[in-house]
């Protein structure tokens, strides 16, 4: 019997620390031996966003325990490891720097191949590591930093169909959230609250709904939430709001998604539908449950990762490691951190004033 690959994969290009062992099973199916996630929710709470210093002071503080505590909990031996994943961007470069340079050293210490990952790259893979996909499927990535859909025709091949050309879509419920008196990360928050609300009663604006093909905005939205909140009283209009705001995402959601699946067919023909959500904001459910319902209208097969992987994690890092190790994409030791780092290269940068769509 061969020795199935054992990965260790490290995270931490924002606010939280992570560290994970995967392998595979008998039939190659890949298995999550530990996933530790240490959030630093309490750290940046009190600044209404993650402040970067004070997040790359508490990764430095917390690497080395919890990369030995998801060894302990695999219950596998440190020398069993085949080889160090560490995310090298994009994100934010003194909190990349941690990770990436513990894995490394990790890497170097065990005499074993060491393997950079775009940390997009996880998200795009999460899904994989519960559900057997096929290239190409399309992916709606939506996290705090990136609204994205990407044809994802294979490991390393991404063409993105379409981008935010302003705030990411966690952006926007985490801005409206504060706007609302909610802490950060207010997402989660604003989906609870929207269940007490009337979703009728703000008439929000739809950014480049009728324009832009599967181009997102959103950064108009949280200017009309700014001054309806100015004359908000009760806690009931809070409710309303929240409740607003999220029929206003479904509907833009449904529509671009819609415009996705076409540019997809076209770009790609596949035989299979596949849709896959991925990023913190895929754990919504009324998201989910809308897309659900667009994709058995359309013929698509909706996968959707697992809650606990759906925002940032170590796993998913692991997981791109395992399929790099066995094409031996290994990466060099003087691999830099990369806070900028698209998927897809070649795509135009889509972002600020003026952009003409
Ligand atoms: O993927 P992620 O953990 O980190 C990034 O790579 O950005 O995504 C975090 C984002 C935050 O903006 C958070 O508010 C949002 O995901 N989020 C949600 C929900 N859970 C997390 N947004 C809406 N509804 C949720 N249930
Ligand atoms: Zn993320």
């Amino acid at each position: 019997m061969n020795k199935k690959p054992l990965i260790l994969g490290i995270e931490s290009s924002c606010d939280e620390t992570a560290a994970s062992l995967i392998t595979e099973n008998e039939q190659g199916a890949p298995i999550i031996l530990s996933n530790i996630i240490s959030s630093q929710v309490d750290v940046h709470k009190d600044f209404g966003g993650v402040v970067p210093e004070l997040a790359a002071r508490s990764h430095m503080e917390k690497i080395d325990w919890i990369v030995k505590k998801a060894i302990d909990k695999s219950g596998k031996n440190i020398e069993e490891i085949d080889a160090v994943a560490s995310t090298a961007g994009p994100g934010l470069i003194v909190c990349l720097s941690v990770g990436l340079s513990f894995g490394k050293a990790f890497a170097a210490s065990l005499n074993k191949p060491f393997i950079a990952v775009n940390h997009l790259e996880g998200h795009a893979l999460s899904p994989k590591i519960n559900s057997n996909i096929n290239y190409p499927y399309l992916l709606l990535l939506i996290s705090g930093g990136h609204s994205q859909f990407l044809n994802v025709q294979g490991l390393g091949k991404y063409k993105r169909l379409g981008t935010t050309i302003d705030d990411a879509l966690g952006e926007a419920f985490d801005k409206t959230a504060k706007l609302l008196g909610v802490e950060f990360p207010g997402g989660p928050q604003i989906e609870i609250m929207a269940k007490k609300g009337d979703p009728n009663k703000y008439d929000l604006p739809k950014p480049i709904f009728h324009k832009g093909g599967c181009n997102l905005s959103f950064s108009g939205l949280k200017t009309a939430i700014l001054k309806i909140t100015k004359d908000i009283k009760t806690e009931q209009e809070k409710f309303d709001l929240a409740a607003s705001f999220q029929k206003t995402i479904n509907e833009i959601l449904y529509k671009k998604t819609k415009i996705a699946f076409s540019e997809f067919e076209k770009q790609s023909r596949p035989k299979e539908k596949i849709f896959v959500v991925a990023g913190g904001v895929a754990a919504n459910k009324k998201i989910r449950s809308m897309l659900t319902d667009l994709c058995s209208e359309k013929n698509y097969q909706s996968i959707f990762p697992p809650i606990e992987l759906c925002g940032d994690n170590a796993a998913m890092i692991a997981m791109v490691g395992l399929e790099k190790l066995k094409l031996k994409k290994f990466s060099k030791l003087d691999h830099p951190a990369k806070p900028r780092w698209p998927l897809d290269e070649d795509a135009a940068f889509l972002k600020g004033a003026g952009i003409q769509l």
